[in-house]
């Protein structure tokens, strides 16, 4: 399989129940399973959050959600299954949502991991997220988080740079 053969788009309600299994096996293994289906349905369905997913011709292989505020996005899940990794999947799957934050005017994005997640952690920082605190106890009181973020703009008003197109009836 080459990376190019990788396609990314938006999740479907088709794909809600795949999406929920890699998120309580890759993401949330021995914590619960919090993104569970309902969860995940309700993530796709609602219009301030971004679920992609990464597909190897039918099967999905790679998975990110985002949920956007005002000026904050915070990255709630990413997950890519092992077979498929190092092959610049996340990478993609990230750069859509950073483009998306962009083009909606956000200022930061932000994200935990558990701080045991190693490879996570320098994934995040190759693109470009720093590491800002570390909460004890965060995950149902058993294993720290590592808060991260990428600064897009500086906080503030955002100048507005889009317009709606104009009909032109000639
Ligand atoms: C973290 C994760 C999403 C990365 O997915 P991926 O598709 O393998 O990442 P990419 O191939 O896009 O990696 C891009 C770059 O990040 C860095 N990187 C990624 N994984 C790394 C690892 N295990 N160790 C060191 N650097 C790593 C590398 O610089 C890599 O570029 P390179 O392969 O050219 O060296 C994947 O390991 C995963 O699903 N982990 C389990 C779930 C998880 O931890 N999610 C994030 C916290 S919620």
């Amino acid at each position: 399989m080459s990376a190019a053969a990788i396609t990314i788009r938006l999740a479907q309600p088709r794909d809600v129940q795949g999406i929920a299994l890699m998120s309580r096996d890759l993401i949330e293994s021995g914590l619960g399973w919090r993104y569970d289906a309902p969860r995940i349905a309700r993530g796709i369905a609602d219009r301030d959050t971004v679920a992609l997913v990464a597909c190897d011709g039918q099967l999905v292989v790679g998975f990110a959600m985002m949920q956007f505020g005002d000026e904050r996005a915070h990255l709630a899940l990413l997950a890519v299954r092992p077979l498929y990794r190092r092959r610049g999947i996340a990478r993609r799957l990230v750069e859509w949502l950073v483009e998306s934050a962009q083009t909606a005017g956000i200022a930061t994005i932000h994200l935990e991991l558990r701080a045991s997640n190693d490879a996570a952690k320098r994934f995040y920082r190759v693109l470009d997220f720093s590491e800002t605190v570390l909460v004890p106890g965060y995950y149902l009181g058993k294993e720290a988080a590592l808060r991260m973020l990428r600064v897009l703009r500086q906080p503030g008003p955002a100048p507005l740079t889009w317009r709606p197109p104009r009909f032109d009836p000639h």
